[in-house]
């Protein structure tokens, strides 16, 4: 499998003013099967609308988006999307929200109850199983957007900022728990994040974004072995090398 941007740009139109704004212009990227991508970038520089088309809920307004070979043309359960702030089914309990995916595959119910257990301790959301969303913090309810998402095992994930509003602690685990889990299933994965560390610490290639429109300022394969150590001489040296690139493509007083 590969999925293949091919001079992709997007535009989004508004109407109303009769101009548009150009998010991401003539992307090139090509992703082999189970390699872990992390995209960094200024906000705004279009990380989102990328991941948006390649999970087919956008078009792109020219070039081609590809997986294996074929041109997305909508969402399919193959891509598995956790985005920035993720909603559930409110009037259903945090487990009944794990499920609902399985079950509308047809997964049989003790399977169903077993994943869904699994994904909960990963998560960290045990005795929560029959809260509603409004029970919960927002950072809990995130917990349950990727915990449903992962129960469902699609083949690519596309993560935007998934765990942007989790605590420290909470995300160095699920960083942690989201290695594991990519070493072990095989999984193709696209992450978003502002962070350069959690870039670092997960990826096998980072692609930089410059300011809007975004285009590909640098794009970084990472051979260090893993477990990687934030403060090891060479990831050292890989923050710099980063750190400067975003100078270099964000100007000062732009949030990264
Ligand atoms: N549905 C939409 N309609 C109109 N404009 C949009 C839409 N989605 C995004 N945009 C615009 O496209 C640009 C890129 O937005 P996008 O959300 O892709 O950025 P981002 O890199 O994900 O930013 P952030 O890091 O803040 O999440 C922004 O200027 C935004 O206003
Ligand atoms: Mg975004």
């Amino acid at each position: 499998m590969v999925l293949e941007c091919r001079n992709v740009s997007k535009v989004y139109v508004n109407r109303k003013l009769g101009h548009g704004v150009v998010a991401l212009n003539d992307i090139n990227l090509t992703i082999a099967k189970n390699e872990f991508v992390c995209i960094i970038g200024p906000s705004g520089c279009g990380k989102s609308s990328l991941l948006h088309m390649i999970a087919g809920f956008e078009r792109p307004t020219r070039g081609s988006i590809r997986l294996h070979n074929e041109e997305i043309s909508g969402p399919s359960p193959e891509r598995g999307v956790v985005f920035q702030e993720s909603s559930l089914l409110p009037w259903k309990s945090v487990r009944e929200n794990i499920e609902f995916g399985l079950a509308i595959q047809g997964c049989p119910r003790s399977e169903r109850q077993d994943i869904a257990g699994r994904y909960l301790n990963i998560v960290g959301l045990q005795g929560f199983d029959h809260a509603r969303p409004h029970e919960l913090s927002g950072g809990m309810k995130q917990k349950v957007a990727i915990a449903r998402t992962l129960a469902l095992d699609p083949a690519i994930l596309l993560m935007d900022e998934p765990f942007g509003a989790l605590d420290e602690q909470t995300r160095k685990r699920l960083d942690f728990e989201l290695l594991e889990l990519w070493q072990q299933r095989q999984k193709t994965i696209l992450f978003v994040t502002h962070s350069i560390e959690e870039a670092i610490l997960l990826a096998d290639r980072i692609i930089l974004l410059t300011v809007r429109p975004g285009r590909i300022q640098l794009d970084l394969e990472l051979s260090l072995p893993r477990p990687r150590n934030l403060f090891s001489k060479e990831v050292v040296e890989i923050r710099q090398q980063l750190l400067a690139e975003l100078m270099l493509c964000c100007p000062p007083g732009q949030p990264v």
